[in-house]
């Protein structure tokens, strides 16, 4: 028998990089204490009780059983549409919001409606890797565009003009970013969108984490000028903000030209996003407008906690920290990033994820995600970075 052959974008896709990670702590015997998860960005509390009971009444009800609109149901597209006008303080309409189940699928159609197989996308390096194999499972080319420590890893746009060909059809910023943290100043996010506009691209921002910035102005004024929707996309998560990661709802903001080819990926890769969820979410985002804020604080001290505890650790360095993660940079003497992570997972209980996940030129580093983790955990973080060689 012949054995058919698969995908080759697909085959070319790195493989799922958390469970890789996790798989480096089954060694691991306990002596340094409980093991430590920093792998995954996920939120290190519990869902509200309330949005918990509306999610379970929701659930029980026939009408949650049936499909409803591709594009999310009205009641969350209000609301979400309602918060960005509040958080951006630019009017954004519901017609502008698509609902979708989850944000990486948002990006995935996104990106099926932005670029062509053959075609390619500048992507910030270092990288959230699912943009890059969503890119890559596509036949679109992710061409990094190499963000430097010493500018805080916010990418400089004028090194993304230089590398903008006629195959490039946009560029993606993710802020606060995954994997350092990093916050991009609204000046800058202005300038790509000015440089989106010279070259007609589009600008793709994920704000997965904007309910975790430390302060709560505007996080860019892109939506401030109505012509936003001739060329942005905004994606957000819900997630991380409202602790529901396994409920899978996330959302395409996008003007109507965007939308209207969107339509055609959200009827054929989702039909709808879960209903259940999207009808206690459109009541959770204004009535748990005070625990997000709450979180927010959490988040700072936990971020404070992070830098205050790994300050005094000889060789190593925090080139970069916000929203949900540090961006560690090795000691010179330590092994390569993935040796790295691969020791502390097994021999010190401390599981984070190896630079090189995150793309190119990324091998003296770890992204440790803080966020999961209470103050006496992330305060113990240090004990185990340090035991690395001994
Ligand atoms: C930048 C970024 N976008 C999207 C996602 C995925 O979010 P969701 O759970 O809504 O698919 C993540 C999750 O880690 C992320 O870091």
């Amino acid at each position: 028998m012949t054995i058919p052959s698969l995908s080759a974008c697909v085959r070319r896709t790195a493989e799922p990089p958390i469970p890789l990670a996790r798989t480096w702590s089954a060694a691991y015997t306990g002596e340094a204490g409980p093991p430590i998860d920093l792998t995954q960005a996920v939120p290190g509390y519990p869902p509200h009780p309330e949005l918990l009971a509306r999610l379970a009444e929701a659930a029980g009800q026939a009408w949650s059983a049936g499909y409803g609109a591709i594009e999310g149901d009205a009641g969350l597209r209000e609301a979400l549409a309602a918060d960005i006008t509040r958080c951006y303080a630019a009017p954004v309409g519901a017609a502008d919001v698509a609902i979708t189940a989850g944000c990486n699928l948002a990006f995935a159609m996104a990106a099926t409606v932005l670029a062509a197989p053959g075609e390619a996308v500048l992507l910030p390096a270092p990288w959230y890797f699912n943009h890059a194999m969503a890119l890559d499972m596509r036949g679109v080319t992710a061409r990094p565009l190499p963000c430097r420590a010493e500018d805080g890893f916010v990418p400089d746009p004028d090194r993304a003009a230089a590398l903008i060909d006629e195959t490039v059809r946009a560029i993606v910023l993710i802020t606060p970013n995954n994997p350092t943290g990093t916050i991009y100043p609204p000046e800058v996010i202005a300038r790509f969108a000015a440089l989106c506009c010279d070259r007609g691209l589009w600008l793709l921002v994920d704000e997965t984490y904007r309910d975790f910035r430390p302060d709560t102005t505007a996080p860019h004024g892109l939506f401030a000028d109505p012509s936003w929707r001739d060329f942005v996309v905004h994606l957000y998560s819900f997630s991380k903000a409202y602790c529901v990661p396994g409920h899978r709802v996330g959302a395409v903001v996008a003007g109507p030209a965007f939308r209207a080819e969107l339509d055609k990926v959200l009827d054929t890769l989702q039909i709808c996003p879960s209903r259940a969820p999207q009808a206690a979410l459109a009541w959770a985002v204004e009535g748990l407008r005070r625990w997000r804020d709450g979180n927010r604080e959490i988040m700072a001290e936990r971020a404070a906690a992070f830098r205050r505890a790994v300050a005094p650790l000889a060789g190593w360095q925090l080139d970069a920290l916000g929203g949900y993660f540090a961006y560690l940079r090795l000691p010179d003497w330590a092994p390569p990033a993935t040796d790295t992570a691969g020791e502390l997972a097994a021999r010190h209980g401390l599981m984070t994820l190896p630079g090189p996940f995150f793309g190119p030129g990324q091998d003296r580093y770890l992204r440790l995600a803080f966020a999961n983790a209470d103050l006496p955990t992330i305060a113990g973080v240090p004990a185990r970075l340090s035991a690395l060689g001994k």
